[in-house]
């Protein structure tokens, strides 16, 4: 293993604090750390994910569905059950190796099992990485909407081993690029010229930053939703429409981001310039910036106003002269304009 091609990065969260660690060929060092503090492991996973741990320790592994469906209280029940069968107490440790989906589910699960279980998360997808993997956000979902039963759980490591992602398909490396492009808005400073390595590495710090000073989102976490509010409900609108029309999360986000641009440009929030600057960013990372042509316009800002954050009222993280905050109750028309010029 080559150390010198590996990151530490602290969430700093007092006795909750963990590593996130960076590299590439991280398997063997998470069988190191699994072992030397564990003697029975339940890994979850996808039978889509071409990757597997080598683990020396008791282990079993079990899979979830490739998609959204993973993330419903059936699966819950379903793992959880399994696990009870397999034996895992309290003092065990559960794995979720995979994107999003399964460090979602499994950070749910943990936090359930036995009233909160350890879990780490070895992160699969590049959104994973950059985001998903980190910060002790879980959640499944209901027929009522994405993410509603969820818990503040933090993981003990999360692993983010670059190699996973050369099996990784083209849109869901455009999906992680999405949101490393929100990165760029949120620190003001440009990922450009890093190698890939230190770019995750450089995002995750953000992350674990914002997740430090504001761990259950209470205020600055928010600003991290930069883009989602219109991403959000291009991507609900995209699960209507052909496998192949659908946006990823990711390139959902990148037109709300461009989106979020030109409504703080019309709000006299930032300069032409600063908006340009939205456009050239989401182009460096390769990423669209218009809406797809099958949106439905005026369906996405009743959708917008029933967003879980906007709370009632239209509310946008938007970028100004002082960087980004959270602003709230923007004027419907301006917002309506906005959309149909993109
Ligand atoms: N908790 C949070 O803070 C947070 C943040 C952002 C997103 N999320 C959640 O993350 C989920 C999306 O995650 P995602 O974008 O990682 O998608 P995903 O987990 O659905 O993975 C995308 C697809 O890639 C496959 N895959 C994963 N790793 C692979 C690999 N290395 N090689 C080949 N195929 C692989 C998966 O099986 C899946 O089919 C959403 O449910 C979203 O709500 C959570």
């Amino acid at each position: 293993m080559n150390q010198e091609a590996i990151v530490t990065i602290e969430v700093s969260l007092g006795e909750r604090s963990y590593a996130v660690v960076v590299g590439r060929g991280l398997f063997e060092y998470v069988d190191q750390y699994i072992s030397s503090r564990y003697e029975k492991v339940a890994v979850i996973t996808q039978e889509e994910i071409p990757w597997s741990l080598q683990l020396s320790v008791d282990s079993e592994v079990f899979t979830v569905p490739k998609d959204e469906r993973a993330k419903s209280l059936r699966v819950v029940d379903e793992v959880s059950s399994k696990l009870a069968l397999f034996g895992l107490k309290r003092n065990h440790l559960i794995v979720a190796l995979g994107g999003g989906v399964v460090t979602d589910l499994g950070g749910f699960v943990a936090s359930t099992y036995y009233r909160g279980t350890d879990y780490i998360n070895v992160a699969t997808t590049l959104l994973g990485m950059v985001d998903a993997a980190v910060g002790g956000k879980t959640a499944v979902n209901l027929r009522q909407g994405k993410n509603l039963v969820g818990s503040f759980w933090q993981p003990k490591a999360v692993f983010c081993d670059l190699n996973t992602l050369e099996t990784l398909p083209e849109n869901q490396k455009r999906s992680g690029l999405g949101e490393m492009a929100k990165y760029s808005f949120i620190s003001h400073d440009t990922l450009e010229g890093m190698s890939l390595l230190e770019q995750v590495a450089r995002c995750v710090e953000i992350k674990a930053e914002y997740v430090a000073s504001d761990e259950r989102e209470g205020g600055r976490r928010a600003l991290l939703n930069y883009g989602h509010t219109l991403g959000h409900a291009v991507e609900a609108q995209g699960f209507e429409r052909s496998l192949g029309e659908q946006l990823t999360h990711g390139e959902a986000v990148a037109v709300g981001i461009y989106f979020a641009g030109k409504l703080a440009f019309k709000m006299g929030r930032i300069d032409e310039a600063r908006l340009d600057e939205h456009r050239k960013v989401l182009h460096s990372y390769g990423l669209n910036h218009r809406l797809p042509s099958w949106a439905d316009k005026d369906s996405l800002l009743e959708y917008m106003k029933r967003d879980k954050k906007s709370m009632g009222t239209l509310t946008f993280v938007l970028d100004g002269r002082d960087g980004l905050e959270v602003v709230r109750d923007v004027e419907e028309s301006m917002v309506k304009d906005v959309i149909h010029e993109l």
